[in-house]
């Protein structure tokens, strides 16, 4: 185990045993579904090359600085969210409910954690699926052998009206998930990222190359980088901010916790920077490999998360060696996922730790069996609960069953409530030379990046937040 000293200078602390594990890690909590299933879908819905010209412009201008600030936050507390948010906040003279920004931001973690491994469970069937296809007509034929195309179509509304399976898978993707929570960050957490993030890339790489070769992928480049300015709505910007939030894992409190890991050695600017290219990359590249793909069967790129449970395996089923692509594919996407799981169950595990002291696997194994729970239920809101709106009183969250809510509540709400939270307070309540002396930057770079936490941050986040709660304020 790697220890470092925590800021009161007494406790040992388990931490990421070098930088390159802190980089890995925090590009596996970044790169996840938000990549793979949101971003290619939002693409597809919002008009292409517009949505994404403007979803790289947010990540640089507003993405990039809240992240550098909450590993900021992190690394000097050397605690959870929370306790790190207060000590900053004492050591700034300022009042310790600032500790509260990182509270809503461990219960939103705990929410995403619950509906996110419903969909884990969901990328476990289609491995099941494509695995079980290749024990009964082998590899070199398309996936699927033998299948009409109603029956494919039928395969993921059919899971989604079976609340038991998809109860059971979610319970199994929890399990995974805390088996590396549970044995702790250089122990669990690194060990996780170290390996299943090189094989992402790999089977990410492989299966874009084959895309290339198979399928249409002049077309897909067309389709993803022709800027349209005309596209570019306010509802499409909109989507595009709140996507390049949910995919830095920003706004939860999730960079705070793998911020209070790292070294004090280390720059954190370069590491934020790195970790933003990457999560990108590995979102257009996703783009890359999916839309060849999809375009080459003649199928219709529409978004959701049809696009990847309905219309890929449709995709599969007419390409060479489809039932092997189907398969890899779909195990790149549960490491992907499991990474980000990983990152959402630490947040709440490491702030219970040290709210109540307690040992790390037992808190890890409570955490997750609520996460279990909210999940079933989730799994059932597309079924037996289905007529179950628990927000439903309120007029944004109307007619959105448990697994909706989960999702509208955090991205609408507590997302970009905590990174407005965390840029003010980062750009003008924290004392200026503690922030100073963390960031790794200098000269210019820094007095631009001051102006973008203090000015265009909270500026776009409130504006965000405003027409999410009153879309209709939106220009269509
Ligand atoms: N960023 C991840 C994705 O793109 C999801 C995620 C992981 C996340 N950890 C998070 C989102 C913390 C918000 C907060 O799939």
């Amino acid at each position: 185990m790697v220890v470092t000293t925590a800021s009161d200078g007494t406790t040992p602390r388990d931490g990421w045993s070098s930088r390159s594990a802190f980089v890995l890690a925090a590009v596996g909590a970044a790169v996840g579904l938000g990549n793979l299933v949101r971003f290619p879908a939002e693409a597809a819905n919002n008009g292409g090359g517009a949505f994404v010209l403007f979803y790289v412009a947010c990540i640089v201008l507003i993405g990039l600085p809240v992240l550098l600030s909450e590993t900021l936050i992190g690394r000097h507390g050397q605690a959870s969210a929370v306790e790190s948010m207060k000590r900053l906040a004492a050591e700034s003279n300022a009042s310790k409910w600032w500790g509260g920004i990182a509270g809503l931001g461990v219960a939103a973690a705990f929410m995403i954690l619950a509906f996110y491994c419903v969909i884990g469970g969901w990328v476990l069937y289609y491995i099941g699926l494509f695995a079980a296809d290749i024990v009964q007509s082998g590899i070199s034929g398309g996936a699927l052998t033998g299948m009409s195309a109603e029956d494919i179509k039928a395969i993921f509304p059919d899971l989604l009206n079976n609340g038991f399976t998809m109860s059971v898978l979610d319970v199994a993707f929890v399990v995974i998930t805390v088996m590396f929570v549970a044995r702790g960050v250089s122990g669990g957490i690194e060990k996780a990222s170290v390996w299943l993030m090189p094989a992402f890339f790999m089977l990410l790489l492989g299966i874009t190359i084959y895309g290339a070769f198979t399928g249409a992928f002049s077309e897909a480049v067309g389709y993803l980088f022709t800027f349209d300015a005309s596209k570019l709505t306010g509802p499409v910007m909109l989507a595009a901010v709140g996507q390049a939030f949910f995919s830095l894992s920003l706004g939860v409190a999730g960079m705070m916790t793998y911020g209070s890991y790292v070294g004090r050695d280390v720059n954190l600017a370069k590491t934020s920077a790195t970790i933003a290219f990457a999560d990108t990359s590995v979102a257009l590249i996703a783009g890359l490999c999916i839309f060849p793909i999809v375009l080459a069967a003649g199928l219709s790129s529409d978004g959701g998360l049809g696009l990847m449970f309905d219309t890929l395996p449709h995709a599969f089923q007419s390409m060479p060696f489809g039932t092997l692509i189907g398969l890899a594919f779909f195990v790149m996407v549960g490491f992907a996922a499991l990474t980000s799981s990983i990152s959402l169950m630490e947040v709440p595990t490491a702030w219970a730790i040290d709210k109540f002291g307690l040992r790390r696997a037992p808190t890890a194994i409570s955490i997750a069996v609520a996460a279990a729970v909210l999940g079933i239920l989730s799994a059932y809101s597309f079924n037996a609960l289905s007529g179950f709106h628990p927000l439903g009183f309120i007029p944004l969250f109307e007619g959105e069953g448990i697994f909706s809510a989960l999702d509208s509540v955090t991205a609408k709400l507590f997302m970009p409530i905590g990174a407005l939270l965390v840029s003010i307070f980062v750009g003008w309540i924290a004392e200026r030379r503690l922030i100073d002396n963390e960031n790794g930057l200098s000269g210019g770079l820094h007095r631009f990046w001051l102006f973008l936490v203090r000015w265009l941050c909270p500026l776009a986040l409130t504006g965000i937040l405003i027409v999410g709660i009153f879309p209709s304020l939106l220009p269509a």
